[in-house]
């Protein structure tokens, strides 16, 4: 039989968990202190947009509860998960304010209960702040004490937006920072049950867990970085191609082939504010920071080196289509999004911008150097340098040699090697691909640069 638990936080988070727990036969009751999300949830509705959130609520209806009343749901439950927002501070850090109020009513609600429970922060946090700044709360509103008389755990769930319930029921390893071994083992045999794939658990202090979360998107992010600055290497070497380099890279298998594309940065909801966090972290405590702070200065780096590649090929006066402004396809988050950061990059510049996404139909703030289309076919019509922002298939899907024939001015820039077998011969030279060297022969300036190092009178 596996427990009932409850979900504090309905979001993008919380909503898939609550989801993808009752997938699995579990029973869970959602807390949130927005009445809609609630209200959603409970009417087996999807409060946020998430890829089969909707259908997963409306096919388990039967084992979901929705409440507003943290008390029901702790006198109704053995674990409470808290998933509620912990967005950056001014410092860098993560804001923790909304899980102090979800420990308070949690643990107000725990003083009338006889039972072990056990609270698990999932939110992101840096190290500390579930045992300095949380427990106290939960130990001072429940008039108990964490370890004989309350389980607490920090566990946060990896998962990327557009796939939350997969990667949630799927993940490679779950990791579990835990006050004491009856904590993590009742949260660790409660994973076994839920999860689809039989994942291995690495269990350790809380502190240890804390870290161990932001470190795995620190780290993913410095590996595209790497990628990345590989990228623009190779636009210096004639005949350099990242693509070769970085699928030699990822063959060694200390290395591995994933997050190695060279291309445009990354972005989004997590991975550049988990950065800067893990930055103020270590130069807080005096450890080196440069580290995260280097993969996220040529992260952002990377939108006026677009610019500056793309400048000489705009004629004056003339426009800069961009294709993509979400951070990657089939999102709407625009958040930290290399293809909206290289807008704001062009108009900056004074260029004018025309631009498209599927899923995204504004840039409020814009003012008149940006217009919004509403095709990809009609961002080529109206640009004289259109920029390939995302890896969407859609924009590879277009018919390329028909809009390069009918624009014989046109230029494309293809920052994802995307449209690499759709550009004809006869094109070519208006074809400008990121993270590839000039064709030889094609450019000696560039080849005298690199021959230059090694014949010039000294070396
Ligand atoms: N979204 C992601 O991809 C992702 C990935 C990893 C980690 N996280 C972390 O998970 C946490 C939640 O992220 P999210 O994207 O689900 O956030 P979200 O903003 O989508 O949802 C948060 C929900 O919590 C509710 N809430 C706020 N305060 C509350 C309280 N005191 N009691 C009850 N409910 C409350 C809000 O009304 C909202 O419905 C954050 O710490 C985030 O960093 C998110």
């Amino acid at each position: 039989m596996i427990p009932r638990v409850s979900i504090v936080g309905l979001g993008k988070l919380g909503a898939s968990m609550v989801a993808a727990i009752a997938s699995r036969g579990g029973e869970v009751i959602g807390v949130d202190v927005n009445a809609a999300s609630v209200e959603a949830v409970a009417a087996g509705r999807a409060p946020v947009q998430e890829t089969d959130l909707d259908a997963t609520l409306a096919a388990n209806r039967a084992r979901i509860r929705a409440t507003l009343d943290v008390g029901e749901a702790v006198r109704d439950s053995a674990i409470t998960f808290v998933i509620v927002p912990t967005p950056s501070d001014a410092r860098g850090a993560f804001a923790f304010d909304a899980a102090a109020r979800a420990f308070e009513a949690i643990g107000t609600a725990l003083r009338k209960k006889e039972t072990y429970h056990v609270v698990v922060l999932t939110s992101t946090v840096l190290p500390g702040t579930t045992r300095t700044a949380l427990l106290p709360i939960l130990e001072r509103t429940s008039g108990k004490r964490v370890g004989p008389d309350i389980g607490l755990c920090y566990s946060p769930e990896f998962i990327a937006l557009g796939s939350v319930i997969r990667d949630f029921l799927n993940p490679d390893f779950t990791l579990i920072g835990e006050v004491d071994a009856r904590a993590g083992e009742t949260l660790e045999a409660y994973y076994a049950q839920v999860m689809a794939n039989h994942a291995p658990s690495r269990r350790m202090s809380l502190e240890n867990a804390e870290l161990a979360k932001i470190s795995v998107n620190s780290y993913v992010t410095m590996k595209i970085t790497f990628a990345n600055m590989l990228a623009a290497l190779c636009e210096a070497i004639p005949g350099a191609d990242v693509d070769v380099v970085t699928h030699a890279l990822g063959s060694d298998k200390r290395i591995g082939a994933k997050y190695l594309t060279g291309g445009l940065g990354y972005g989004g909801p997590c991975f550049p504010r988990d950065n800067v966090a893990l930055a103020f972290l270590a130069r807080s405590l005096g450890a080196p920071s440069l580290g995260p702070e280097a993969t996220d200065a040529v992260n952002d780096s990377i939108p006026a080196r677009v610019v500056a590649r793309i400048a000489p090929l705009v004629p004056a006066g003339g426009t800069v289509g961009v294709l993509g402004l979400a951070y990657k396809p089939a999102s709407h988050v625009i958040e930290e999004a290399q293809g909206t950061a290289l807008v704001d990059a062009c108009l900056a510049q004074g260029l004018r911008v025309v631009a498209f996404d599927p899923l995204v139909s504004a840039l409020p703030n814009r003012g008149a150097g940006l217009s919004m289309a509403q095709a990809p076919a009609d961002v080529v019509q109206a640009a004289d340098v259109v920029v390939v922002a995302t890896p969407d298939a859609a924009f590879a899907a277009l018919d390329w040699p028909a809009l390069l024939a009918a624009k014989p001015g046109l230029h494309v820039v293809d920052a994802w090697r995307l449209l690499r077998d759709r550009i004809p011969a006869s094109a070519a030279a208006r074809y400008h691909v990121l993270g590839r060297g000039p064709v030889p022969g094609s450019d000696p300036r560039a080849e005298a640069r690199l021959a230059e190092l090694w014949t010039a009178p000294g070396h």
